[in-house]
């Protein structure tokens, strides 16, 4: 796909054309202040000519769960929206690494503060995102002077846009002051995540990362990597609250999450983490998430969903 966007976005039940779809200026402000949305992705695997989309069930599950704690009603269920997803991928023809991002948003009602609406709009739309796994990609990272939303303010725990203001801040003030990505702390001052992705650390061969009560975002990837240290690399794991001085002393840290992958973070406030370089838990965890995303390594095929780009997939559906 060489356009700049693709050809369709799914809205309100329809594939609309990009250039067809679109909403009064005055809609603006107050319908995105209660929106909430999902970030998923689509891995190309060029080897079978597929596509496969990362546990979409579970991104599904949480899209619903991110509008019934804002209020947003809904007509459509979760196999509804997931097979819009995969005809949507099929009819933009992505034949790569790709990002879906539904989006609920309140439509009716005066534009007050008043959050209700009879039925969230919701959009989705898909666009290029080329993986950075297995690049060696290494950030450096300072501890924001910004705190992470807490579960008394906001809802930390769901992807709920107003949200991201507060991560957005955290981000700038530190590319101001020359690094690359945030650190947030939680209002008890304990490590919670990056602006957009958790954050794991190994110590002494442990697995270590805060709990969900830590006002951190219930994350998929999070949840993914844990199973993964725990289940294939036999490695011990630790929820829990973490101080901000054990990542100066770690032996690696990295982030995760959809967008982020597997991240790691090679400097924190001027302290090394460990050589700087990717670690050897981050790299083992790393060759297997990559193997599983893109469907190179066959188990849990449960957390991947053939998009159907595949000859073979095309051909049943054309003669069904
Ligand atoms: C604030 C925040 N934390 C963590 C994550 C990671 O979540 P997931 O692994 O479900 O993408 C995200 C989204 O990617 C996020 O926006």
């Amino acid at each position: 796909m060489n356009e700049a966007h693709p050809r369709y976005l799914w809205w309100n039940g329809q594939q609309v054309p990009w250039e067809e779809a679109t909403v009064h200026v005055t809609e603006l402000g107050w319908s995105t202040v209660g929106a909430v949305f999902e970030g998923i992705r689509a891995y190309w695997n060029a080897e079978t000519g597929e596509a496969y989309v990362f546990r979409l069930d579970e991104h599904l599950e949480r899209l619903l769960r991110s509008m019934r704690l804002v209020r947003l009603a809904t007509r459509w269920n979760s196999s509804e929206l997931s097979e819009a997803i995969l005809q949507l991928l099929r009819v933009n023809e992505c034949r790569e690494d790709t990002y879906i991002q539904p989006i609920a948003y309140r439509t009716a009602g005066p534009k007050t503060l008043s959050g209700f609406s009879e039925e969230a709009g919701l959009y989705i739309t898909t666009r290029p995102m080329p993986s950075h796994l297995l690049t060696g990609k290494v950030v450096r990272a300072k501890v924001s002077s910004w705190r992470r939303i807490s579960d008394d303010v906001m809802p930390p725990r769901v992807k709920n846009i107003s949200n991201y203001r507060n991560g957005q801040l955290a981000v700038m003030e530190a590319v101001l002051d020359g690094y690359d990505q945030a650190i947030l702390l939680n209002s008890e001052g304990k490590v919670a995540e990056a602006p957009g992705a958790c954050i794991m650390l190994v110590r002494a061969g442990k697995l270590i990362t805060p709990d969900v009560t830590q006002s951190i975002l219930e994350s998929i990837t999070r949840d993914t990597l844990l199973r993964l240290a725990r289940e294939e690399l036999g490695l011990p794991v630790e929820e829990r609250a973490v101080d901000r001085t054990e990542l100066y002393v770690a032996d690696e840290v990295f982030l995760c999450g959809t967008a982020a992958e597997i991240t790691v973070v090679g400097e924190i406030d001027h302290y090394v983490i460990g050589d700087g370089k990717p670690g050897a838990v981050t790299r083992a965890l790393e060759q297997l998430y990559h193997d599983m995303v893109r469907g190179i390594d066959p188990r849990r095929p449960e957390w991947r969903t053939p998009v159907g780009l595949a000859p073979a997939a095309r051909a049943s559906r054309e003669s069904d």
